[in-house]
């Protein structure tokens, strides 16, 4: 294996911008970046910031490929409902890939990709964060040790400080000044064509993903919802009721109408039938009540966002072949179909959807 990483980011907007770029610049085992953005001015404007050629900014994976043949990966972060095709180029390249959430729209594209990647021997990382936190890596930690027992109940919820970003006015959310680069469009997180849903696919897919991560072999299998997308296009607020492949039952929901200064809560809730556990990535609040009477209590204390873990993740897969800590098979795919059926559920008034029905 080369002792430096050569990766391509595909997407170079807000969040390659104020997050995987800094940690890639940073990062001392990566040797080469490539930019990809199908608007050429994305990458030039990236290009300038952190100080990579002209000449390393392509407007597709393909090309970028062809012209660096030692790409091994792919980050990709573009708006929501092109994560499928350029996810697809990526792999078509023989690129393993760190891949933003949500991972795709559509249960059916994400398993696509999942296919593909494993018919290729490739690599998918989810770029989740959450469950990096120590607070949410002990909660793994205990429950994979069986503290909790058998899970039978959990509840999720997710407030944030998302609105503006729904209502199309990413100007409101962080001011043009305060952007390392570019803020998110207007479109990015409001228009459904692009952003694919609201607050499901921008925040609860953090939350699902860490409730998966947190309860290894659950799926979903039935979901009913219920959405509010207040003033506008898009959902703002849900709430949802899954009962799982296990037999065990979930509520997950979700406020994106909070106001600067909340710290919000992204909570997963896990009673299971030894004890229960509950665990919050924007806090960092942590507690343990077993049957037994054992307790344990971390309290808030707002740990920092991790937004550089999913790069250093993925240059140990890239460098030294390690397994992904979220790999798309579980959290990508589990999650996507949560949400899809949640949405499909949703615009029938809270019908039942069948998360097999979504592959029909
Ligand atoms: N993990 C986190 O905490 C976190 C935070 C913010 C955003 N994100 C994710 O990052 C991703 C990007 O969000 P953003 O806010 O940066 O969006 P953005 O609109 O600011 O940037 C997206 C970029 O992708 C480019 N693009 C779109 N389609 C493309 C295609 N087919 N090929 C090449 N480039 C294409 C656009 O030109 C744009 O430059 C999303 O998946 C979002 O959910 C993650």
């Amino acid at each position: 294996m080369p002792e430096k990483a050569a990766i391509a980011i595909v997407g170079t907007g807000w969040w390659a911008t104020t997050a995987h770029l800094p940690a890639m610049t940073a990062h001392d085992r990566i040797g080469k970046i490539i930019l990809v953005d199908h608007k050429p001015e994305a990458a030039r404007a990236a290009a300038a910031k952190y100080g990579i050629p002209l000449a390393h900014c392509f407007t597709s994976a393909a090309e970028a490929k062809a012209a660096h043949p030692d790409l091994q990966g792919a980050i990709v972060a573009t708006t929501h409902h092109a994560h499928y095709a350029a996810a697809k180029d990526c792999l078509d390249q023989g690129m393993h890939l760190l891949l933003e959430k949500p991972m795709t729209i559509y249960a059916r594209d994400a398993k696509a990709l999942v296919d593909q990647s494993a018919a290729a021997n490739l690599t998918i990382l989810m770029g989740y964060t959450f469950p990096c936190l120590p607070p949410v890596m002990q909660a793994k930690r205990y429950i994979d040790e069986g503290l909790i027992g058998d899970i039978e109940y959990v509840a999720c919820s997710m407030s944030s400080v998302t609105y503006d970003l729904l209502l199309g006015h990413p100007e409101r959310f962080e001011p043009a000044s305060g952007f390392a680069v570019t803020g998110p469009t207007p479109q990015t997180y409001s228009e459904p064509t692009v952003s694919g849903g609201g607050q499901g696919v921008l925040q609860i897919t953090h939350l699902a993903a860490m409730m998966f991560h947190l309860s290894p072999g659950m799926r979903a299998e039935v979901v009913t919802a219920f959405m509010n997308n207040l003033h506008a296009k898009v959902d703002v607020i849900d709430a949802m009721a899954v009962r799982m492949n296990t037999g065990a039952l979930a509520t997950v929901g979700s406020s994106g109408n909070l106001r600067p200064g909340d710290p919000g809560s992204v909570e997963v809730h896990l009673h299971g039938s030894k004890g229960r556990i509950m665990v919050d990535g924007f806090t960092g609040e942590f507690f343990m009540h077993l049957h037994d009477g054992r307790q344990e209590h971390i309290p808030r204390h707002h740990p920092a966002y991790p937004g550089d873990v999913p790069v250093s993740k993925f240059v140990e897969i890239l460098l030294d072949g390690a397994e992904p800590l979220f790999p798309g098979a579980v959290d990508g795919l589990y999650t996507v179909e949560l949400l899809e059926a949640a949405a499909r559920s949703a615009a029938q008034d809270g019908q039942r959807v069948f998360v097999r029905d979504l592959y029909n």
